[in-house]
């Protein structure tokens, strides 16, 4: 019988196979994927595996100390954390393009995973990395026999072709709901197993336009006002995950005071999902959106209007870009 017990065995005797006495590095982006991903790991190699964590500059507020504090008193893994942020707005420079950011993401991920690799180099050779690479990423990328590429998730269809590192997957044959299970049979506490998904290439594929540290902070706040609303009303398990997307490119005028503003909407995109392969919108209750429509436009400069994405997928995707 197919149990989660029996894939956590099975994954572990392929990883210990695959790797043997050699060690590994694992990218943790905060998400419930490369946790589950590491935890694995970490079960069939022990303190051979050591975790990276890149802060890329496009990580939510809050979310850079949670992997520091709780995913290690959960693990008690070995992590460094790794400030790149000047590195990942350097490259993506003057990029709008989704395909093109998405690409420069994975491409600098990597990098970045390189000199980690270098900086390791007196503890031994780092010759593995893993990712918490998904079935339905797979899909989407064009990886599956017979599907199209729809979105270059950054750790399938961004990889460098020069790639370093021989790469160990130990979910790339599961589903999002078989992932919580493993992770919680591996012993990780609620807060990460039940997390609500978010993407490798963060708030880089949420801006719609170049991305710039102005319109991050801006991005930053709107969601931690989104999420911090979701929370209180009781709504996070209902909802698979809600982007908050910035229309950077697009203004509109509006009244404020007694002022003319002229400013960016923000898109608010809640979904229902089983895997995210399809999904559809959430129907959030008014006073919710009410809320969480005042405090932005109140509360984030330059952000006047606050307009709610109604679209399943497909012909949508979950993500913007
Ligand atoms: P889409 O936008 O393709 O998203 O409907 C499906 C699910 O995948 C997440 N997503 C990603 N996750 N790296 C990730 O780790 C990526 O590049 C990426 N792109 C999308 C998205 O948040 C949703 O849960």
């Amino acid at each position: 019988q197919w149990t989660t017990a029996s894939i956590v065995d099975e994954q572990v005797e392929r990883i210990r196979t695959q790797v043997g006495d050699g060690k590994a590095i694992c990218g943790l982006s905060g998400g419930v994927d490369s946790a589950v991903a590491a935890a694995l790991v970490q079960r069939a190699i022990g303190d051979r595996l050591t975790c990276v964590f890149v802060d890329h500059g496009l990580l939510r507020a809050g979310e850079r100390t949670q992997v520091e504090r709780d995913f290690v008193a959960a693990t008690g893994v070995n992590l460094v954390t790794v400030d790149a942020r000047e590195r990942f707005l350097d490259a993506l420079k003057g990029v709008s393009d989704p395909e093109e950011k998405r690409k420069i993401i994975g491409r600098e991920f990597i990098r970045v995973f390189e000199q980690a690799e270098r900086d390791l180099k007196a503890e031994g050779d780092y010759k593995f990395l893993v990712q918490g690479t998904l079935y339905p990423d797979v899909v989407e990328s064009g990886g599956g026999a017979g599907t199209a590429n729809i979105k270059s998730h950054h750790n399938v269809g961004g990889l460098p072709d020069d790639l370093q590192f021989e790469l160990v997957e130990p979910l790339r044959a599961l589903f999002k709901d078989e992932v919580r299970r493993v992770g919680t049979e591996l012993g990780l506490p609620e807060t990460i197993v039940q997390r609500q998904p978010f993407p490798g290439p963060g708030l880089g594929i949420r801006i719609i336009g170049e991305v710039t540290f102005e319109r991050l902070e801006l991005l930053r706040q709107a969601d931690a006002i989104a999420r911090e609303e979701l929370t209180l009303a009781g709504l996070d398990r209902q909802i698979w995950q809600c982007p908050v997307v910035l229309l950077a490119d697009v203004r509109s005028v509006g009244v404020q005071g007694d002022g003319r503003t002229y400013g960016h909407p923000i898109v608010l995109r809640p979904v229902s999902s089983e895997d995210a392969m399809t999904a559809d919108w959430t129907r959030l209750p008014y006073e919710v959106l009410e809320r969480i429509s005042t405090r932005i436009t109140n509360e984030v400069p330059d952000v006047n209007r606050v307009v709610l994405d109604v679209t399943s997928k497909p012909p949508g995707t979950i993500e913007w870009e």
